[in-house]
């Protein structure tokens, strides 16, 4: 079971991120950042922040403490924005919490080196659960006490949204050349070495258990938790065991001069006869 602890108080909108989380304090006097299950990106990306990101600690990559956060959506009263508001009305109960980092930094390759066996580790991870938000441009990966933390595991096990068959996702090749880890060298054999091993039929049951139901059946009534774990376990128990061979590390793609203002753009041609 995640620990549960009811926020007890709304501190602040995280405007960096697309799901505008929030930073709130709760019943155990912890500091959280709350995910909601109320927000645009729906229930199924609080399923992949729980798996995810519970697999990762036990393969011993560091994420903060996750935590279920109990809403009652009064504690946001004294919040202006309207959005917020919107938010936090349409997410009552369970909500997802991550222990916040005081005095974090983003992650910033200039500032910060990381070691071939650590990227390593990172990328053999991301690519097997298909994370597809940890590039460089947004490598949601903060640098705290002088190591490495990785957040934000909602874009991850992204089969899940249209489940295909095992084999073709298990192998579902892997393109880290974007990965904001690539450019540290990393070593995907030792990571492999190391790792595979550990994602046993256990393990998945284990971090497939620690989802409420109530993420993993969304609005299917007639869902079974039960046979959805059961489903995200049979997955990535396959992927580990094929998934090294899927991942590719090429040249990263640049950066794309900002697009012109739409005024500059000259109207499109008129084809002959049209618009007559
Ligand atoms: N545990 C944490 N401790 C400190 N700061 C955090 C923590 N989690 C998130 N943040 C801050 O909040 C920002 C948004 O968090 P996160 O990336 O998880 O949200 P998101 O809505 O999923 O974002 P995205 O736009 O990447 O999809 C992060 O970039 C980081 O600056
Ligand atoms: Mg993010």
């Amino acid at each position: 079971m995640l620990t549960e602890v009811t926020a007890t108080r709304y501190i602040t909108p995280l405007r960096e991120g697309g799901s505008l989380p929030g930073l709130v304090e709760a019943d155990d006097l912890g500091t959280y950042v709350m995910k909601f299950t109320g927000a645009g990106q729906g229930r199924r990306t609080l399923v992949a922040e729980v798996i995810s990101g519970e697999l990762a600690r036990r393969l011993g990559l560091r994420v903060p403490r996750l935590a279920v956060l109990d809403l009652d959506p009064a504690v946001g009263r004294a919040e202006p924005d309207e959005e917020v508001q919107a938010l936090l009305h349409a997410s009552p109960g369970p909500n997802l919490g991550m222990d916040y980092l005081p005095g974090s930094l983003g992650f910033d390759p200039l500032a910060y080196a990381v070691s071939p066996r650590e990227a390593g580790r990172v990328v053999w991870f991301d690519a097997l659960v298909n994370n597809v938000d940890r590039s460089w441009r947004n490598p949601n990966m903060l640098v705290w006490h002088g190591d490495l933390w990785l957040i934000d595991h909602g874009a991850t096990l992204t089969w899940q949204h249209n489940w295909p068959a095992v084999e073709a996702a298990a192998a579902r090749p892997y393109d880290a050349s974007d990965h904001a880890l690539a450019p540290c060298r990393p070593d995907l054999g030792a990571a492999a070495d190391d790792l595979a091993p550990l994602v046993t039929a256990e393990l998945l049951a284990e971090v497939t258990a620690l989802v409420p139901d109530a993420w993993l059946v969304g609005d299917d009534e007639t869902a079974d938790p039960a046979a959805l774990r059961a489903r995200h376990a049979e997955l990535l128990l396959a992927r580990a065991a094929v998934v090294s061979e899927a991942i590719t590390v090429g040249d990263p793609t640049p950066a794309r001069p900002p697009a012109p203002p739409g005024w500059l753009l000259a109207p499109a041609p008129r084809r002959a006869g049209e618009g007559r």
